[in-house]
């Protein structure tokens, strides 16, 4: 069959490096998709915000199953553009992709289902919300409601960073994300996150994984969008995991086909457990980024499968193969990131690496200058490991970023500090 993969990052790459390795993928497109791509598929360029856009290109390429990859285009209906035209596609519609394009809808979705979340009250003015903090004491968690580019979040300690987080989100800091507010309590304990394949019926967990969001070592300084991660995460046991679909996941799911909205795609369950309980932070409607990565390199070649029963209604009687492996991934980003960083660096010595089964490589901001590869993103490589142990995939991961010549890059050393 011919796939196209909608999306640009390292989440992308991992999903080719998986999907290429099935039998059944005969072409192989990745819109816009990077340099590191182009031994695996075709780059289309393509605007994928644009429904019209793919499916042209779906119709001139004879392309049977479409794997959307970030959220922007979920979130912009880009899903129900090609279903309407008849297309096979992997991700949600925009209705479902509400689940994380709108905190209070997912916090009305756990109400209405029973699934254990943080206590919530939800503003759209800045008086009521200063008088809840006041009531309410810190620490306590302010969010903007709609799609911020993961900078939305105060996780607030005093009371008064949670009235300037809501003073900033009202005044315009996220755009129309932020005009509206959601206060949550906070929650404490250890997080990870849970990726479970969903048809808008059955439900089929595919891996979980724990990733490190702070720039620093020791997980310290600012946000980012994941610096590393590893697969499985110790803390989500089997116990928990059970209790975390029969209380959380399949009521959403129930839910969200009751309401006529069917979530079809991965639903990305981001935990925190305490005590041996695990509540919902958030959800996400697509694969995490850099979770992706070890997700894939564990799973190889039979994500097409899994992925394929998922978009086709099937997952009922799909199950996963698993191996007694875990993965890792570090990712080399920009100096500088998350702030301003420099592009256009350039990177040497991936010719030279080993590419295998237990160790890759992924891209998610290259591209091809004068023969040469340059540095175009903030997060820029993600060096995976897979390996018997933690630690073998650990070492795997850290041989290949070490050999990595790229003098504009910079990397954290403990990934995975807390599970080895
Ligand atoms: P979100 O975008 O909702 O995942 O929030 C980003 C991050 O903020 C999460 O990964 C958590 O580390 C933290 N966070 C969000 N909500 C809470 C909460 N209610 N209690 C504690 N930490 C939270
Ligand atoms: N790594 C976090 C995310 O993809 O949202």
């Amino acid at each position: 069959m011919n796939i196209l993969i909608l999306g640009s990052g390292g989440r992308e790459h991992a999903l080719a490096w998986a999907v290429r390795q099935n039998p059944k993928c005969d072409r192989l497109f990745v819109a816009p998709g990077n340099a590191g791509m182009e031994p695996l598929a075709r780059l289309a360029d393509l605007d994928i915000l644009s429904g019209a856009a793919v499916i042209g290109f779906c119709e001139e390429n004879a392309i049977d199953l479409v794997i959307v990859g970030p959220e922007a285009p979920l979130a912009a209906g880009v899903a129900d553009d090609l279903r309407a035209a008849g297309l096979l596609v992997f991700g949600p519609s925009k209705a479902a992709a509400m689940l994380e394009a709108s905190k209070s809808f997912t916090k009305a979705v756990c109400d209405a289902c029973g699934a254990p979340t943080a206590a919530w009250a939800r503003f759209d003015a800045a008086e009521p919300a200063r008088d809840y903090i006041r009531a309410q004491g810190a620490p306590i968690v302010i969010k903007a409601d709609g799609l911020a580019a993961g900078k939305g979040v105060t996780v607030a300690m005093t009371e008064a960073e949670a009235i300037a987080a809501v003073d900033d989100a009202f005044g315009g800091a996220f755009g129309a994300a932020g005009a509206e507010v959601v206060i949550e309590e906070f929650m404490a304990g250890e997080e990870a996150s849970f990726f479970i394949l969903c048809d808008g019926t059955d439900c089929l967990p595919i891996g979980t994984a724990q990733d490190h969001k702070r720039v620093g070592e020791g997980d310290s300084g600012p946000n980012t969008g994941g610096m590393g991660a590893y697969s499985p995460a110790p803390v989500l046991s089997q116990a928990i995991q059970d209790a975390v679909m029969a209380e959380i996941v399949r009521p959403t799911v129930a839910e969200m086909a009751r309401r006529g909205t069917p979530f079809q795609g991965v639903l990305y369950a981001g935990l925190m457990i305490e005590d041996g309980r695990a509540r919902l932070v958030e959800y996400n409607v697509r694969f995490g980024d850099p979770e992706c990565q070890v997700l894939m390199m564990r799973l190889g070649a039979q994500a097409l499968d899994l992925i394929l029963a998922c978009a086709e209604g099937r997952l009922r009687d799909a199950s996963v193969t698993w191996a007694e492996d875990h993965a890792l991934t570090v990712v080399l980003a920009a100096k500088g990131y998350p702030g301003a960083y420099e592009k256009g660096s350039e990177i040497r010595g991936l010719e030279a690496l080993p590419e295998d089964s237990s160790r890759m490589v992924f891209h998610a901001g290259t591209a091809r200058q004068d023969g040469a590869l340059v540095a175009t993103g903030g997060r820029v490589l993600a060096a995976t490991g897979r390996g018997a142990t933690l630690a073998q995939a650990h070492e795997r991961a850290y041989a290949l970023a070490d050999a990595i010549d790229w003098p504009g890059g910079f990397y954290r050393r403990d990934i995975g500090w807390r599970a080895l």
